[in-house]
């Protein structure tokens, strides 16, 4: 019997990246996973996963969209009968989105709202929609991810920086509303998980783990090594099952120690060319 055997999960972003390698990681313990993304590349992941015999059904929608969310739930429902778990793991994320992030007086209003639309609209409009849903089969689990970028300001990566702090919020705030539901709430907060090398990512003129924010957040790791997407998956898979059935409202961080040392706001100077804050007078 699989960790997950019996449970109906939702899994947003799911067409790559961590949101594919966690679709398959519940899969393989069992639980029923509708897949969503607004990349129509989620039906061909479906199909490959149910050409290896995971139960999966595939759903091409925007998080953002509300309808496209009620969708999904509705989705699962008339599929499996029941929602247990939804994990809200889709966000703007290529690396060209990236580096248009920088700060706020860089920052269009318009790339800011976005960013704020999809990653943060997206997390409200599943919590709604799959909340009730939860409720009437006695609870459930709900996983949000998060990112090291909430924990502190940089000097740039701003609208995901700020959006990926208000998931945090709202993991807390979802949790508190309703736990009494059965409903648990949590965050998993990943560092840099670089996408397994493969020649397409080869190919690509950017990539995630060569921008320079990134970089230092591998160099902050306490771990010397990489992040890799089996640590997520096996998080969310802790978070979705029974196994975790007294924690809700926390963040739990999978970021090799990045969030838990003094700050590197002296690195970030560095990269900026910004001048080090000059000690003060007396302390020198
Ligand atoms: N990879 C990392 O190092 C890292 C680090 C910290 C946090 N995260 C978080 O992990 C999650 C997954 O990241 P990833 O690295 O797999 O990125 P990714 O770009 O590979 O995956 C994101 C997926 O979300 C989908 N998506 C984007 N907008 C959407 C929308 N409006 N509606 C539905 N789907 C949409 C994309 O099509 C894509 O398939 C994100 O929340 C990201 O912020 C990733």
């Amino acid at each position: 019997m699989g960790r997950l055997a019996g449970k109906v999960a939702i899994a947003t972003g799911a067409a790559g990246g961590l949101g594919l390698a966690g679709v398959r990681a519940m899969a393989a313990q069992g639980a029923h996973v509708v897949m969503m993304d607004v990349s129509s590349a989620v039906r061909e992941r479906a199909r490959e996963l149910a050409a290896e015999g995971f139960e999966v059904v595939p759903y091409t929608g925007d998080v953002s969209v509300e309808e496209d969310v009620a969708g999904v739930v509705e989705l699962a429902q008339r599929s499996y009968g029941r929602l247990d778990v939804l994990w809200n793991n889709a966000a703007l994320l290529s690396p060209e989105w990236m580096l248009q992030d920088t700060d706020v007086l860089h920052v269009s209003r318009d790339h800011l709202m976005r960013t704020l639309e999809v990653n943060v609209g997206g997390v409200f409009l599943g919590s709604k929609h799959a909340v009730p849903v939860m409720a009437a089969s006695g609870g459930g689990s709900i996983i949000n991810t998060s990112s090291v970028q909430a924990a502190g300001g940089d000097l740039t990566l701003v609208s995901y920086g700020t959006s990926k702090a208000a998931i945090e919020h709202l993991t807390r705030s979802v949790a508190t509303s309703y736990g009494h539901l059965g409903i648990r709430c949590n965050a998993v907060v990943p560092g840099l998980i670089a996408p397994p090398s493969s020649p397409a990512a080869a190919e690509r003129p950017h990539r995630l783990e060569d921008i320079a924010p990134a970089r230092l957040i591998r160099d902050s790791q306490m771990l010397d090594l990489p992040g890799d997407q089996a640590d997520v998956a096996n998080t969310v898979v802790f978070l979705a099952s029974d196994e975790s059935k007294f924690i809700t409202g926390q963040l739990i961080r999978v970021d090799g120690g990045v969030t838990g040392h003094l700050p590197t706001l002296a690195d970030r100077r560095r990269l900026a060319g910004a001048a080090p804050t000059p000690l003060k007078a007396g302390l020198g």
